[in-house]
C-alpha cells in the first residue's frame, strides 16, 4: 500500500476547503510539530549553516509556511544565539498569513504560489511542504531552491512507512484533532518519501544534496554551500 508515493488529494489543497477548516488544521499542525519534534533538526541545521559561514545575521524564507510556527521557533533561535534574523513566510493560501499574524508571528509574509516568487535569501527551508508536490514538480522545486538560496536550503518531510502511518492514524483520533488533519495526516505520510525517492529526485534534478534521517519520522534533504 505504501510502496509508491500516493497521489491522493489532501483536503487542505482542495478547492472547496474553507477558512475555518484550514485554520483548525494549522492549529493542530502546530501541535503535531511540537509533539513530533519537528523544530529541533531544523534549528540544528541553522546552527550548522551559521557555523560553516561564520554568519552574524540571516535571512530565512519558509516555503509553505502554514501557520508560521516554524518561523516563530526560528525567531527564538535567533534571539538565543544573538543572530538577527529577517524572516519571510511564503504560502499560497491567504488564510495561512492571517493565521500566522493572529498567532503573533512577526515575519514578512508573501501570499503566492512559490513558483511566482523571485528573490534570494540566505537560507530557504520548508517543513511538511514537499509532500504536497508530485515528482515532476519536486524536480522543478529543487532547481528553484538552488536558485533562491545563497548559503543553503533544507527540506524536512515525512517518511513513508506503515509505522508512522499507524502511529499518526491513532494519535490524531485519540487527540480529537481537526477533521482535516485526521484525513490529511495519513494521506501526507502516503504522499511522503523513502530515501530512494530522494535519491531518484535529486538525480533527476541533477542536484547534489545530503539526505539525513531526523527522529522520529522525517527526512532532511539539504545543502549547505
Ligand atoms: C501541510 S502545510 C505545512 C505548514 C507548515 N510548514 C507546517 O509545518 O505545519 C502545507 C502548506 O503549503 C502550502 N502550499 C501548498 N502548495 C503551495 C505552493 N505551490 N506554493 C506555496 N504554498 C503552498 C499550503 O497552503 C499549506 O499551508
Amino acid at each position: 500500500m505504501l510502496r509508491e508515493r500516493s497521489r491522493a488529494e489532501e483536503w487542505m489543497d482542495a478547492a472547496d476547503a474553507t477558512e475555518p477548516a484550514f485554520q483548525g488544521a494549522l492549529r493542530d499542525l502546530a501541535r503535531i510539530n511540537r509533539m513530533s519534534l519537528a523544530y529541533r533538526p531544523v534549528l540544528s541545521w541553522l546552527d550548522r549553516v551559521v557555523a560553516t559561514h561564520q554568519l552574524d545575521r540571516l535571512s530565512v524564507l519558509d516555503v509553505g509556511a502554514g501557520g508560521g510556527d516554524m518561523l516563530a521557533r526560528i525567531a527564538g533561535w535567533g534571539e538565543r544565539r544573538g543572530i538577527p534574523v529577517a524572516l519571510t513566510g511564503l504560502d499560497r493560501s491567504p488564510w495561512a498569513g492571517r493565521h500566522a499574524a493572529a498567532q503573533g508571528v512577526t515575519a514578512r509574509w508573501i501570499t503566492a504560489d512559490l513558483f511566482d516568487c523571485a528573490g534570494r535569501f540566505d537560507v530557504v527551508l520548508c517543513s511538511l511542504f514537499a509532500h504536497h508536490l508530485d515528482d515532476a514538480t519536486l524536480v522543478r522545486f529543487l532547481h528553484w531552491l538552488e536558485a533562491r538560496a545563497r548559503w543553503g536550503w533544507l527540506i524536512s518531510d515525512l517518511h513513508r512507512h506503515w509505522l508512522p502511518w499507524g502511529v499518526v492514524w491513532g494519535a490524531v483520533r485519540a487527540l480529537r484533532m481537526d477533521p482535516m488533519v485526521i484525513h490529511d495526516s495519513t494521506v501526507s505520510i502516503a504522499r511522503g518519501f523513502v530515501r530512494a525517492d530522494w535519491e531518484r529526485l535529486l538525480a533527476d534534478a541533477g542536484v547534489a544534496a545530503g539526505i539525513r534521517w531526523a527522529f522520529p519520522f522525517r527526512w532532511q534533504v539539504g545543502v549547505i554551500r
